[in-house]
């Protein structure tokens, strides 16, 4: 890459002159080709700021046209016994495989590479609860001293770690004991003595004890709508007034739709990770109906594609 090829990125990408040759040099230093450069100029914060307008309109005109299609977000109880069994089946096979991939889907966390990066992939547990006290700061809500926190799809306790220092007790739910397992390792050889963690293993387990801080990433996302449906309501039934639920699932997959019994007749091919989404109405009928206030919502960075929504939701009983 030469001093031109940045200067030329400046132009068409921040609409500006470089400030200096030293910063020139500077890139010229890191970029190795011309993908390197485009990605260090997209993900520069000033990128966006310059590019609000366009990168905006795009995203509002876009979701206004959006078609939400036809979702199943109820079913019967004895349908909800086998999609859940469903789950738990993938998601135990998981664990047991490539347990820290299937968390983070980054070649990185395969079973084979793990030894040279399980620091990253724990530290990232940190950088996760970091945001999250941020965000509760600048709603003005407490951001340690909870009495009880839950955090349903615990994984191998990534973020229980960190979580766990924000209250007085945490109780981890998952519906994998394989993950359950490596999280109980982690967790006793970190020395966090204020953890449980429990197995959900059919909607019945899914019992959530009463909580002031809740949450949960990157669980709900690879569940059916009516499960999804099902434990969202479960858990905003369990906290306590004044409780926080912070959580965050898709609402939007462009082209996707949920029949219950097309599902249940395909289940049995399906051995891995699944994706599905929940729509926002759904989302907002159980938040009211469990008596809680959203506090905020909006469009995180969970999913990679353009036209799929991912939704991150802060809520508060009353
Ligand atoms: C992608 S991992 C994320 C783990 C953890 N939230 C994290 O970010 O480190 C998804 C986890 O959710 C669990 N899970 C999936 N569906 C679940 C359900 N219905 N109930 C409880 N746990 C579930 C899986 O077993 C797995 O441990």
């Amino acid at each position: 890459m030469s001093r031109d090829d940045i200067r030329g990125a400046y132009r068409h990408f921040l609409g500006r002159e470089p400030e200096s040759d030293e910063v020139v040099e500077r890139h010229l230093k890191t970029v190795t080709d011309l993908h390197s450069v485009r990605a260090r100029f997209l993900s520069a914060p000033e990128f966006y700021q310059t590019n609000a307008r366009e990168l905006l309109r795009y995203f509002s005109t876009w979701e206004a046209r959006r078609n939400d299609g036809s979702i199943d977000y109820d079913c019967s109880t004895a349908e909800l016994d086998r999609l859940f069994a469903h789950i738990k089946d993938v998601w135990s096979r998981l664990g047991k495989v490539e347990p820290h991939f299937s968390v983070l889907s980054t070649q990185n966390f395969k079973p084979e590479n793990l030894g040279s990066n399980i620091e990253v992939f724990l530290k990232s547990g940190k950088g996760e609860v970091d945001l999250l006290q941020a965000e509760l700061m600048g709603h003005g809500l407490k951001t340690t001293g909870y009495s009880h926190c839950v955090e349903l799809g615990c994984g191998v306790g990534r973020v229980t770690r960190f979580l766990a220092e924000m209250s007085d007790r945490i109780t981890g739910f998952d519906i994998s004991a394989p993950h359950l397992k490596l999280a109980s390792e982690y967790l006793t050889a970190e020395g966090v003595q204020n953890a449980s963690l429990e197995l959900i293993k059919d909607p019945a387990s899914a019992e959530f004890p009463p909580c002031d801080l809740f949450y949960s990433r990157l669980v709900l996302q690879h569940n059916p709508p009516p499960v999804m449906f099902f434990l969202l309501r479960k858990f905003l039934r369990a906290l306590v007034s004044g409780g926080i639920a912070v959580f965050q699932l898709p609402t939007f997959i462009d082209g996707y739709t949920f029949k219950v019994d097309t599902y249940l007749d395909g289940m049995d091919k399906l051995d891995n990770q699944e994706l599905h989404a929940l729509p926002q109405k759904a989302v907002f009928a159980a938040i009211a109906d469990a008596g809680c206030d959203v506090v905020s919502t909006y469009r995180d960075n969970s999913l990679s594609k353009i036209t799929q929504v991912s939704n991150r939701f802060v809520v508060m009983k009353r």
